[in-house]
């Protein structure tokens, strides 16, 4: 995969794509500091995603533009989860869109700009763009896991999961005290498109009742028993976290709605509902429905979060300057390691049926409701 060394690499850009996680500005401020202060290269940091790559939104990034944003959430640099340079919606003279393969302006604006290789920070939409543009052509890659979801096979974990997950795990404490006075049951629902990490983690880590992944498909009338059986037991409310991709035994999962010119354009989200008003109807039990949303890609990271985007976009300027490009930087606990950029979006990291976690869980009395 790599195509070795290429000697005397002055100027590198950086990119953001895919939905935002906290943590990228660690990335970026990481890399930067590398960049300069170590290899004395010059960087660019480009705006918006791969539309910025496309439309040629640039700037130059320094040690002045990354001062004091170690602390702060979302990117610097913006995002998008559109703009696949591969398949990018270009407006017809009639009004209406095609989609077209614009990948040489890519490679015009890297030109440009003096940019001789870049690193791409995504999660594995941005990532398989990136591994087209090193597999077709050769532009010099390298790419940094990111997202809330967790769900990239290639790394133990990505930076901005752990921050997700203190977010659920506050937000499940919060509904707790509320769900006891009240005698009710609190529905939770967070995200993790087809993964159910941040459920399973932050319902663990908060107490819950039950948890409903999209590993393990429910039957609700065993969540319903799970809820009877407390009730029997004097408990009188229960918390129930599931996961947005969670989908009952033989049934489908709930859609919100579908972005066409996104890279991953399914938006899933509404099962949180569906549970609820279900469980109500059987338990007879009052029932209310928090939907975390975005709160959980918001907000300063935490000092894991922090550390580990920095360690990877220090190991992804050091993968470029070894010339080792079309790779993925990655945690293996305690390394920071790679593994080639084809890998490391082959295959989606989700929650394993035999992990100690789901066991623990299950012996402790946490229903998955099957
Ligand atoms: O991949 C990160 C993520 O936050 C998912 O958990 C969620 O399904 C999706 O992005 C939401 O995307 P958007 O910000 O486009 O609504």
């Amino acid at each position: 995969m790599t195509r070795g060394r290429r000697k005397g690499i002055k100027k590198i850009g950086i990119l953001t794509g895919g939905g935002d996680a906290p943590g990228i500005n660690a990335v970026i401020r990481a890399a930067v500091k590398v960049a300069v202060r170590h290899y004395r290269l010059k960087v660019i940091g480009i705006e918006q995603g791969f539309g910025g790559l496309i439309e040629n939104r640039t700037r130059k990034l320094g040690l002045k533009e990354v001062r004091g944003i170690l602390p702060r959430g979302g990117t610097i640099l913006g995002t998008t989860n559109r703009d696949n340079p591969f398949h990018y919606p270009v407006r017809q003279a009639d009004g209406t869109i095609e989609f077209q393969d614009v990948s040489q302006r890519v490679l015009e604006n890297l030109h440009r700009n003096g940019i001789e290789a870049l690193i791409i920070i995504g999660g594995d939409g941005s990532l398989k763009i990136a591994s087209q543009l090193w597999e077709r052509y050769s532009v010099p890659v390298v790419g940094v896991p990111k997202t809330i979801d967790n769900d990239l096979s290639a790394t133990d974990q990505t930076f901005g999961f752990d921050t997700a997950l203190s977010t659920a795990t506050e937000a499940i404490d919060k509904l707790h005290t509320t769900a006891e006075s009240h005698y009710r049951i609190m529905v939770l629902e967070v995200m993790g498109r087809y993964a159910g990490w941040i459920a399973l983690q932050a319902g663990l880590a908060g107490g819950a009742d039950v948890i409903l992944i999209p590993e393990i498909p429910f039957d609700i009338n065993k969540v319903c028993d799970k809820i009877r059986e407390r009730s029997a037991e004097g408990k009188q409310f229960s918390i129930v976290v599931v996961a947005e991709g969670a989908k009952p035994i033989g049934g489908e999962m709930v859609v919100k709605k579908v972005v066409q010119d996104s890279f991953e354009q399914i938006r899933l989200g509404g099962i949180g509902n569906v549970v609820g008003e279900q469980i109500e109807k059987l338990t007879g039990i009052e029932t209310r429905v928090t939907v975390l949303g975005h709160l959980q890609r918001g907000g300063s990271p935490t000092p894991f979060d922090r550390i580990l985007g920095s360690r990877l976009g220090a190991a992804a300027v050091n993968l470029l300057m070894e010339g080792r490009f079309g790779e993925m930087v990655c945690l293996r606990t305690p390394h920071i390691a790679s593994v080639p950029l084809a890998e490391a979006v082959g295959e989606m990291r989700r929650v394993p049926l035999g992990s100690d976690m789901v066991r623990m869980a299950r012996q402790i009395g946490i229903s998955f409701g099957n």
